[in-house]
């Protein structure tokens, strides 16, 4: 009896990127790398492989996608973490630093409290609790698939996680104590949805991309409600497109907040920041 060749083997890595190349993967070397260093058998590589030509996202494959240099565990039928959103955990992360310095600060020793609302995979909420180190975090979204995928991610930092429509599930006991709300909402215009890439369109939700009409609606909602739940200094964060920052700025100055709006060319991403004045009682 022959012992069957090592895996995986030269013909195994060229016959990958064959088949990702013809499939119309653009990154089809990378992907090769990524689908064999995860497969531990040649007939778990195929499996995959087909996966993938059949069209399913590679993070969907994988299980996973890199976000804020972790692997948040993504399942099918999930919306993947995109990179643009690493900026709004940035600007969350830059701010909750100074609304609760850490535990090296014994003056403030309290953690920062943190909700990820619209969490999606918590991927958010999990990458500021990594960058912040000590948060009291919570994460809601909608879809229960959803629910489920973020329970895992945001284990690792003790979070927890509610399911229903925006603030309606999260405890009570969070009004007007949240100094981190981090919200990157569904923001494409029912109209564009159909523009969008077929990965995405085919295997992501449609309650995680669709906006309604001019792609606010969530995004209204969301900031209708911001103020009963931050705290005075507190901030909302929310994700959106360049050229609907005007009015989303607009409605986030609506309730009371003081409205700005940050751009990073190098990501293409757009966070609308609210913040809570520090003179308003609870
Ligand atoms: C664009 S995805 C963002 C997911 C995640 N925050 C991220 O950045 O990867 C939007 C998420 O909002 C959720 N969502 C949509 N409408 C919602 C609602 N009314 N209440 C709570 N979550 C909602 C969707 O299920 C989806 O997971």
């Amino acid at each position: 009896m022959s012992a069957s060749p090592p895996f995986p083997s030269d013909h195994d890595r060229a016959a990958t990127v064959t088949r990702l190349r013809a499939a119309g993967c653009v990154f089809a070397e990378d992907e090769a790398r990524l689908l064999i260093s995860a497969a531990r058998t040649p007939a778990a590589l195929a499996a995959m492989v087909d996966r993938r030509a059949a069209g399913q996202p590679v993070e969907h494959v994988l299980g996973w996608a890199e976000f804020c240099g972790l692997r948040i565990a993504v399942d099918p039928g999930v919306f993947i973490p995109r990179r643009r959103t690493e900026f709004l955990v940035r600007r969350a992360a830059a701010l909750a630093r100074r609304a609760a310095p850490g535990p090296q600060d014994p003056a403030r020793p309290r953690a920062v409290v943190v909700v990820d609302l619209c969490c999606g995979s918590g991927a958010v909420g999990a990458a500021l609790a990594a960058a912040l180190g000590r948060v009291e975090l919570h994460a809601a979204d909608i879809d229960p698939a959803a629910v489920r995928c973020a329970r895992g991610n945001v284990a690792a930092a003790g979070g927890q996680v509610y399911q229903g429509d925006l603030y309606g599930p999260l405890p009570a006991r969070l009004r007007g104590r949240v100094d981190i709300l981090a919200v990157n909402v569904p923001y494409v215009p029912s109209g564009d949805v159909g523009l969008l890439p077929p990965e995405a369109r085919a295997h992501e939700p449609r309650v995680a991309l669709d906006g309604g009409a001019d792609g606010l609606d969530v995004l209204r909602r969301v900031a209708a409600g911001a103020s009963l739940w931050l705290a005075p200094g507190g901030h909302l964060l929310v994700e959106t497109s360049e050229h609907q920052a005007p009015r989303a700025a607009e409605a986030v100055g609506r309730d009371g907040l003081i409205p700005r709006v940050a751009h990073s060319s190098r990501l293409n991403a757009t966070v609308v920041i609210g913040a809570r004045p520090r003179g308003q009682g609870k």
